[in-house]
């Protein structure tokens, strides 16, 4: 948005136009309200989730990316800085001090695609760290094959993006069949479709740099396992998506006078969705992994598999209840399991949750242990998406036991604070 808008400010300055600057003025206004609002929020909401749902990974990564972390922090601080002083300045830097503030928005858009451009190495890395294994270094971590393509598709599509709500706010802010609304609904469709074109093409190019084991996910990833048969029509109705949005924006520049403002809206709607559902999947994909080809999504490093395999879940977990596993304690200790090998993936009952998932594996019938004991021995053979089961087969037992059990009690995962407490 801050590119978009720094270029729009220079030539509505360079031509005169005040009516064009009140207008990006009132566009400024709600993005720097949801960039301080929301953005702050989930910024720093997503550490604290991460930091709960997987501590190891998360350190790994800070291990890893520590300078690159560490230089986005302050190119982040000054990016807040200068989108306070952008915005706070809009209407006192005028006259022969508008060409400083305009410097100040490019600075801006400098700052926040850095931004971007150091933390989609790291969501690069998650999928595919390239050379680092062998050479662990940060420069070999920054030099994954999925970061390129990857950052390129980011931009075009943050930049369609940006265009799409401005095209909705324009509309919002200016009067019907005046000559402002035609331009702005013009100027905003035409930078939009502009972007959408190499959004289209990194896109692409970047799908080619997916894994090939990763892309076998792509089915589940996009809609579950309930929509996996359904992949094709899944895939149609995003493209179909995508066509609105795009047939919007191609009237937008035809007949832009020739609809309510609200219509408008729906090319960001549009736009949303489609970056949701590819946060969504690029999410899924690089399952059974955390950290492709390093650690599983239960924390545990792939290659500390066999040594688990050996030694046990229990025997090394920081704070398992039941650390041997004894006629007495087997369902309990098989809790233990449920949650050190499944709890990152599964709740209980709730969101993907082992209750629901077992009665689809098993309909109308008794859940018995030795069933899910051969299941989950060979869990990832059936499900690739899910790790090996990483611990001993004693433990793989007394989960198994546990979960059968689920079928007829009810049980709830007690807080990390209770379990420790044993
Ligand atoms: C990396 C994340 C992850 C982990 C760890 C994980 N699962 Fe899953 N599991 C999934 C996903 C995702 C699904 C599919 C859910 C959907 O699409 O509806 C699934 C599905 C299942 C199903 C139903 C499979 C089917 O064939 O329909 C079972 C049973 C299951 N998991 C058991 C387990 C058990 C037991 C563990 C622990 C040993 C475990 N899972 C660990 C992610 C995981």
């Amino acid at each position: 948005m801050m590119p978009l808008l720094t270029l729009m400010e220079w030539w509505s300055h360079r031509t005169g136009r005040e009516d064009w600057d009140r207008l990006l003025y009132k566009i400024l206004a709600v993005a720097f309200i949801v960039t301080t609002s929301l953005g702050a929020l989930t910024g720093v909401g997503i550490w604290f989730s991460t930091s709960v749902v997987n501590p190891a990974a998360i350190g790994s990564l800070l291990r890893v990316f520590y300078w690159a972390w560490f230089s986005e922090w302050i190119v982040f601080v000054c990016e807040v800085v200068l989108i306070v002083i952008y915005f706070l300045t809009w209407k006192k830097m005028t006259g022969p001090r508008k060409t400083a503030h305009i410097r100040i928005g490019i600075t801006l858009s400098v700052m926040s695609w850095l931004t971007m451009a150091i933390i989609t190495a790291v969501l690069g890395f998650m999928m595919n760290p390239g050379a680092w294994p062998q050479q662990q270094d940060l420069l070999a971590g920054f030099n994954n094959p999925a970061y390129v393509p990857q950052l390129l598709f980011r931009t075009a599509a943050a930049m369609a993006m940006a265009g799409s709500l401005a095209l909705a706010l324009g509309a919002f802010f200016t009067s019907p069949r005046t000559a402002l609304r035609k331009e702005s609904v013009r100027t905003f469709a035409g930078w939009t479709l502009f972007w959408i074109v190499p959004m289209t093409i990194w896109s692409l190019v970047y799908y080619q740099a997916i894994p090939a084991e990763m892309a076998v996910n792509l089915p589940v990833a996009f809609g579950t396992q309930a929509w996996a048969n359904q992949y094709d029509l899944l895939i149609k109705l995003t493209l179909a998506v995508g066509l609105i949005g795009v047939g919007l924006n191609l009237w937008a520049l035809i007949k832009p006078a020739r609809t309510w403002a609200f219509v408008w809206i729906v090319p960001f709607l549009c736009i949303c969705l489609l970056v949701s559902q590819f946060e969504r999947t690029r999410q899924f994909i690089r399952k059974p992994y955390v950290l492709a080809y390093y650690m599983y999504s239960n924390g545990a490093r792939v290659q500390e598999a066999p040594y688990l395999a050996k030694t046990g879940l229990l025997a090394n977990s920081a704070w398992a209840a039941n650390r041997t596993i004894t006629a007495d304690n087997r369902v309990q200790a098989g809790r233990d399991v449920f949650l050190l090998a499944c709890s990152r993936c599964h709740t209980l009952n709730g969101s993907n949750s082992i209750t629901r998932n077992l009665s689809r594996l098993y309909p109308g019938q008794t859940w018995k242990p030795e069933a899910i004991d051969s299941y989950v021995r060979s869990i990832h053979g059936a499900r690739p998406y899910m790790p090996p089961f990483p611990g001993t087969a004693a433990e793989r037992a007394a989960l198994a036991a546990y979960l059968a059990k689920l079928q007829t009690t009810s049980d709830q995962i007690p807080s990390n604070a209770s379990i420790s407490r044993n």
